[in-house]
């Protein structure tokens, strides 16, 4: 095996934070096999042209022909396997491309990926790890004094999204039992940082904000998220990969659970000092409330006790400070926002919200 790790969707918001962290912390290389779909974005990881540590390979995880070819022609000591479609508002407006990318991909994955790993010397099979990244979503929703989520959770997913990483999660644990792959698998609370599609809850709204443009709050604004800041979960990711026991699951999570009107006050607040404007005063008078998601999970929370105990990993980012990192960054990087925001990204939000009535 080379020094090379495949990594699938590391075009996307978390996958191209981790390879830019891989290759500052790390002496070995990355593949990265991307659909690059409206979510994946090449410049993400402009900062790399030129590195020989760096490979883009654009093409679809369902491929199997396509992934062997790449098992075969860079012999990867591990995969980082983040890519899906990862919207949940976009899984109920259109559930099947997430069946396709999540479920079939996965599989398309984890076949190959025995494949290639079946034919490899016993050293080599031993060293050998897929990593399988996946989400919170899975176990559904707490009631506001159960416990956070640990390993043991029983699965419970309530949205197509969250039931296609479900289905992903219990190929990945087959592969495992069934064919000894050496598979490990982290669930992570809501990421937040530089490079998230403006889709998801605090890119849009600190977007909207700066635009003075209605925030979109759903529901009541009660729902509860527990947030880690991205590059947290890229060292998580990293400990699991290095250190994690094959087979275990290991929780990510923030410690910071918030109430999504919480968040977007926050946000109010920081952009109104960072980019006053005088003529709408406070930001939160952009609050609007719209009809709820249909089966809104109320609250999610994880009991990343075992990580810290056994991987020695706990998140360095508190949420006030990574909120405002976040902030300045979109700030900062007008042109990269610019570019994002396609033709196909305006048609998104006019269904989105234009199709929700107002509270
Ligand atoms: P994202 O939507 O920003 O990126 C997904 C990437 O996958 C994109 O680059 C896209 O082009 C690529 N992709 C989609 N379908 C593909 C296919 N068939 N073949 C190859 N590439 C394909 O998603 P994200 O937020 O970066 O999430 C990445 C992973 O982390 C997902 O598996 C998600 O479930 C998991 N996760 C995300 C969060 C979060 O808060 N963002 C939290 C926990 C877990
Ligand atoms: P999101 O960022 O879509 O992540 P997830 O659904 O995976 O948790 O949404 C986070 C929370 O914010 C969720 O409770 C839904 C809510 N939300 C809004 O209130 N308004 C919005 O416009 C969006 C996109 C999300």
């Amino acid at each position: 095996m080379q020094d090379t790790i495949l990594v699938t969707g590391g075009a996307g918001f978390v996958g191209s934070n981790f390879i830019l962290d891989w290759i500052k912390r790390t002496r070995s290389s990355v593949v990265n096999l991307d659909l690059l779909t409206y979510a994946g974005n090449p410049a993400n990881l402009s900062s790399l042209q030129g590195d020989r540590r760096y490979l883009l390979v654009p093409g679809d995880i369902c491929d199997a022909q396509r992934v062997a070819s790449l098992l075969r022609a860079h012999q990867p000591r591990a995969i980082v396997h983040f890519a899906a479609e990862s919207h949940v508002d976009r899984s109920i407006a259109s559930p099947e491309p997430f069946i396709r990318a999540n479920v079939q991909g996965s599989f398309v994955l984890l076949e190959q990926t025995r494949l290639y790993w079946s034919e490899l010397d016993d050293a080599d099979k031993l060293a050998f790890r897929f990593l399988h990244v996946s989400t919170d979503e899975v176990y559904g929703s707490l009631a506001v004094d159960d416990p956070p989520f640990d390993e043991t959770a029983p699965y419970a997913p309530n949205s197509p999204y969250a039931a296609s990483k479900a289905a992903a999660d219990h190929l990945a644990r087959a592969y495992h039992r069934t064919f000894g792959l050496p598979v490990v698998t982290t669930n992570c609370s809501n990421n937040y940082g530089p490079f998230q599609f403006p889709e998801k809850l605090i890119p849009l709204m600190v977007l909207n904000a700066l635009e003075s443009k209605p925030l979109p709050v759903y529901g009541d604004g009660g729902n509860v998220r527990d947030w880690l800041y991205v590059e947290d979960h890229c060292a998580a990711l990293c400990a699991v990969l290095e250190k994690g026991r094959v087979g275990e699951t290991y929780h990510i999570g923030g410690n910071s659970e918030r109430r999504n009107l919480d968040v977007v006050t926050a946000i109010c607040e920081i952009v109104d000092e960072m980019r006053p404007n005088a003529s709408i005063g406070s930001r939160r008078n952009l609050v609007t409330f719209v009809q709820d998601r249909p089966g809104h999970d109320r609250r999610y929370a994880m009991d990343a006790s075992k990580i810290t105990r056994e991987l020695g990993w706990r998140p360095i980012e508190g949420f006030t400070s990574g909120l405002r990192k976040t902030v300045r960054w979109y700030l900062d990087h007008p042109a990269w926002v610019e570019s994002v925001r396609s033709g196909a990204y305006l048609d998104w939000i006019r269904q989105n919200y234009t199709e929700r009535d107002a509270n």
